[in-house]
């Protein structure tokens, strides 16, 4: 990567953000596309946030990617917000513009839950009228009930292990095709026999607590099901060894990632992302680490 004068910057904004797989991902997609860019990542402590992009914009960057735990907080120094950032309250991503006097003004969006549906269509699923479980309530769960929602699904059941977090999603999001229940073995395995999709949101299975699955290890998973696990590290967790080993359909974490991500190189950059270079970049990431 040549660095000089010409050298546009973007990067991530998170606390920790040492293990995000966005620098490689990103890197490699603008020398697949020959852009002068650079990304980076930033490590911001909570509070200082506002500050941070603030400073990002006055010096010069074209755009901020926003991870935890910044995502609601940045919404309060945004100019313009996309509608898909305000219905889920989250930004991940912000690009800046300038004024003709060089003022710079900053507007967020988020592109998770068109990520998310993207990874789906990319697969071959079309959730249009298809009846879902979505398993847990944090922010990846609302981005993806979100754009189940946009997308047209049928019925959306989500499973929490705390109710009261899957009834405030569902309240806010405010649908009469979304339910929340708590999360149990037994009634996950029987909504699940009636749905076509299952989604994993929670942190279940991540790396190190490999062993772990939200599905019961004695039951088999339906093989009319197609799985999805958010989770990335490892890339085939047990739901998803599961899964396979019952012939269900599977789809695993960089799905999402990749195309969130190919989302925010097109609002920065106006050109169509190199997802495949993205994807492989995010492998080998994972491969060395
Ligand atoms: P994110 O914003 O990435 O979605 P989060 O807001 O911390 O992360 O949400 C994590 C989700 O994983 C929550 O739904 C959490 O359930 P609770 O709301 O009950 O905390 C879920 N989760 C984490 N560990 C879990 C476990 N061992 N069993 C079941 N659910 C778990």
């Amino acid at each position: 990567m040549r660095i000089d004068g010409k050298t546009q910057l973007v990067g991530v904004i998170g606390w920790p953000v040492e293990h995000s797989l966005s620098p490689a991902m990103h890197n490699a997609a603008f020398e697949a596309r020959g852009l002068n860019w650079c990304y980076v990542p930033l490590p911001v402590a909570p509070g200082q946030e506002e500050a941070a992009i603030r400073g990002l914009a006055a010096l010069g960057f074209r755009g901020v990617n926003i991870t935890v735990p910044h995502k609601q907080s940045v919404l309060r120094v945004l100019d313009t917000i996309a509608p898909e950032a305000a219905a889920i309250g989250a930004v991940n991503t912000i690009l800046i513009t300038r004024e003709p006097d060089g003022r710079p003004l900053l507007h967020g969006y988020n592109t998770d839950a068109q990520g998310f549906v993207g990874a789906l269509r990319r697969e071959g699923f079309e959730p249009r009228g298809k009846q879902v479980v979505v398993v847990g309530a944090g922010g990846a769960a609302r981005a993806v009930v979100r754009g189940l929602l946009e997308a047209g699904a049928g019925r959306i059941t989500v499973l929490n292990r705390t109710l009261e977090r899957a009834r405030r999603l569902t309240s806010e999001l405010q649908d009469s095709r979304l339910e929340a229940r708590e999360l149990t073995p037994e009634l996950l395995v029987r909504v699940a026999s009636e749905a076509e999709l299952l989604v994993n949101t929670t942190t279940v299975g991540m790396w190190p607590h490999v062993q772990a699955s939200i599905w019961p290890v004695a039951v088999p998973v339906p093989s009319h099901l197609t799985v999805f696990d958010l989770v990335y590290n490892p890339l085939e967790t047990l739901l998803l060894r599961q899964a396979q080993e019952c012939g269900a359909r599977t789809i695993d974490g960089l799905g999402m990632l990749v195309e969130q991500g190919a989302l925010a190189f097109e609002i920065w950059t106006g050109q169509p992302a190199p997802t495949a270079v993205m994807r492989a970049a995010c492998e080998q990431w994972l491969h060395r680490a």
